[in-house]
């Protein structure tokens, strides 16, 4: 939902090649986020270089700008600069066509003077333009972000006092927005620094310097930049020796900042990296970085520290695959290790999640669990619905993040919610967790992203390790958040007798999970050659029910979004109520029959539908001749606990989307019209 970079070489000579090289990397990691346009904003050429703005701005993916960079003779790419601030995009369109115009970084005025670049919706983006334009402020794109260059420069124009720094300017602007940004902004009047903000939109700061920044801490400035003076903008202005800054004590530093809407585009770089909170305005001045806020809430943190990531570049490279969907899904055998690594015992039996323990007492006492997501993540919940009930005993709810929220549903103090998202940004999700804050609900995150704000909003919660997942369509950190919901579960009924026999059988599972995902992925010939058959399809059913309804929802959510066919996930019980009309020779459909205590009805199903001709090819058990002798085509499975075999048998279908859309010639990373990180309701 865009990505946003951006990068400051404070003292540390940059070829102005090496400083563009660095923005179109950062995005180019970032371009899972969109990928409709991009552009970015350097110093100008000249003399008097940082007195002026140059901006490039494609349609297309990073490539098309950096082509579009490199054809312009005017460019001394060689010149090397000491200090430069260089701030990029790349656009995923929410209001306005992709194009050049609507691309960012959006512009104040002709000269340039304020450009930002921008993640999120601003909702009263129509009120902003309309005063703006009152007060003769043109508009050149049709999109939300240009009030934000215009209204800077139209408070700067109007400044009450002389001096006026560049992060009272952005302080006072994020006070007339509404609606969810991350936003970074460059200026001429203000040559080498940077200002940085975020509200609801995720963004980082990552940090390289030659001296050691282990234990370093920010401390936070409050104050109301609407009633500074001159004499303490004046202050501002001048801060040398302030010891309310990262490198204050440092005289003769060399500094790089990177700003990035997620760590992926910082790693190469630097581990060391702050997590900005919503509403800090962070400011660099000659190599130092500043945080302020117009106020301190209760109960906040007045620091902000130096993080280290824990992240590898190794994880987000693509490696001998030819996308990373394909590289993720081939993970699996190991990212379900990573999410049990450390949590379960084998020898004893027992399960522990070290970020739920606190908690687990209330949770026990609940009156009933929420789980609520998007797409994957939701079917993420619907997987494990069954096997929640069955071992925690309590009433679960799985809930679409939107529709929960039309829905204006009841929840009380005494209910638990969980909120599932890979990326701990997803905007409807994060929504439905303040919601459920609002009404005294215990909130437990299960997200894959440390410092997301679901990680840092919720109560208490659950990282599920995948490791990075870049490809837009999600493989791996479905199976992950399916077994740490299960895990939860098991961890839930460790003190149940009754439950005993039913915990070492699963758990007994888990262990040889990651060996049943190798013979599942060891079966990708033959699943290409089904793909083969059917990539000219228009259309294509997934049927199931019981602990494999999910994988036919899962399954087809994977071909919809990376093949374009028509897919849809039908719960083989509804059969007879409708889809069945679907069913003739022609219509593709797979099957999902495992044996499990739905094994017969999904027997009787596949019998009505080779009855209308139907062709099914069937995701079954080893040695099922009954099945198999029915089918057009069979996909031979590992068998496995009833309510694992869902980790197994969606495993195919995400081969199978992969396939059909390499087949049919389509950017299987990204695929249209889509981003990785939902950041807008
Ligand atoms: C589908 C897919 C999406 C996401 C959904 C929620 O492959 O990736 O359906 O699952 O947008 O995203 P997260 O999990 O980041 O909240």
């Amino acid at each position: 939902m865009c990505g946003i970079f951006a990068y400051l070489n404070y003292r540390v000579p940059r070829t102005r090649r090496d400083i563009i090289q660095t923005l179109i990397k950062g995005l180019q990691r970032l371009e899972y986020r969109g990928y409709d346009s991009a552009g970015v904003a350097l110093d100008g050429s000249g003399k008097d270089r940082a007195a002026s703005v140059s901006l490039y701005k494609t349609t297309g993916k990073v490539k098309a700008l950096d082509e579009e960079i490199y054809k312009n003779n005017s460019i001394d790419f060689e010149a090397e600069l000491d200090t430069h601030f260089g701030i990029a995009h790349t656009r995923w369109a929410t209001h306005g066509e992709p194009s050049p115009l609507n691309s960012h970084p959006h512009r104040s005025d002709k000269n340039n003077e304020f450009v930002v670049i921008h993640n999120g919706i601003i909702t009263n983006y129509k009120e902003l333009k309309k005063y703006l334009v009152s007060k003769g402020y043109d508009f050149e794109s049709d999109t939300d972000t240009e009030v934000i260059p215009k209204l800077i420069k139209y408070l700067y124009d109007n400044r009450e006092n002389d001096y006026v720094s560049f992060s009272t300017l952005v302080e006072r602007v994020i006070q007339q927005l509404e609606g969810a940004f991350a936003l970074v902004f460059k200026s001429i009047h203000f040559p080498g620094e940077a200002v940085a903000t975020r509200r609801g939109s995720p963004l980082l700061i990552g940090v390289r310097s030659q001296y050691e920044l282990s234990t370093e801490q920010i401390p936070v400035q409050y104050n109301c930049s609407k009633s500074r003076t001159d004499e303490q903008e004046k202050n501002l202005l001048n801060r040398r020796g302030s010891t309310n800054a990262l490198h204050s004590v440092h005289d003769r530093l060399a500094v790089e900042f990177y700003f990035a809407s997620d760590a992926s585009a910082i790693i190469e770089h630097t581990n060391k990296v702050i997590y900005l909170e919503d509403d800090d305005v962070a400011v660099v001045v000659e190599g130092k970085l500043y945080v302020h806020r117009i106020k301190r809430a209760a109960g906040e943190d007045p620091v902000r520290a130096i993080q280290t990531l824990q992240m590898e570049l190794q994880q987000i490279m693509k490696g001998n695959f030819k996308a990373f969907m394909q590289k993720e899904i081939f993970e699996q055998p190991e990212s379900v290790v990573n999410t049990m690594r450390g949590r379960i015992c084998f020898d004893s039996n027992t399960v522990i999640l070290g970020g739920l323990s606190d908690h687990l007492k209330e949770i026990k006492r609940c009156r009933r669990l929420i789980v609520i997501g998007c797409g994957t993540s939701y079917h993420a919940g619907v997987a494990t619905r069954q096997i929640l009930e069955e071992l925690t005993e309590l009433p679960v709810m799985v809930e679409l993040a939107s529709d929960f929220l039309d829905r204006i549903t009841p929840v009380f103090r005494d209910d638990v919610c969980f909120f599932i998202s890979q990326s701990g940004e997803t905007a409807d999700t994060l929504m439905a967790l303040r919601y459920c804050k609002q009404r005294g609900a215990l909130t437990v995150g299960v997200t894959n992203t440390v410092g997301s704000s679901i990680c840092r909003e919720t109560d208490c919660g659950v990282h599920i390790n995948a490791g990075p997942e870049v490809g837009v369509a999600s493989t791996k950190a479905y199976t992950s958040q399916f077994v740490s919901l299960i895990m939860f579960g098991l961890m839930m009924s460790e003190d149940r007798l009754s439950m005993q026999q039913r915990r070492l059988e699963i758990i007994n599972g888990l262990k040889k999970l990651p060996e049943l995902i190798k013979e599942v992925l060891a079966l990708d010939d033959k699943i290409k050659s089904i793909a083969d058959e059917l990539h000219h399809q228009r259309s294509l059913l997934v049927m199931g029910r019981g602990y494999n309804y999910a994988t036919c929802l899962e399954g087809a959510l994977k071909i919809k979004e990376i093949t374009y066919m028509h897919s849809e996930g039908i719960l083989a019980g509804e059969l007879k109520h409708g889809p069945l009309a679907l069913i003739d020779k022609h219509m593709p459909v797979i099957m999902v029959i495992m044996r499990d205590a739905c094994y017969q009805k999904c027997h009787n199903a596949l019998q009505q539908v080779t009855a209308r001709q139907g062709r099914p090819i069937i995701l079954c058990c080893q040695d099922d001749p009954e099945i198999s002798n029915m089918a057009y085509k069979t996909i031979e499975l590992p068998h496995t606990v009833d309510c694992l075999q869902g980790i197994i048998s969606v495993i195919p279908l995400q081969l199978i989307s992969f396939h059909l859309a390499v087949l049919r010639g389509y950017d299987v990373d990204c695929p249209r019209n889509l981003a990785k990180s939902v950041t807008v309701e």
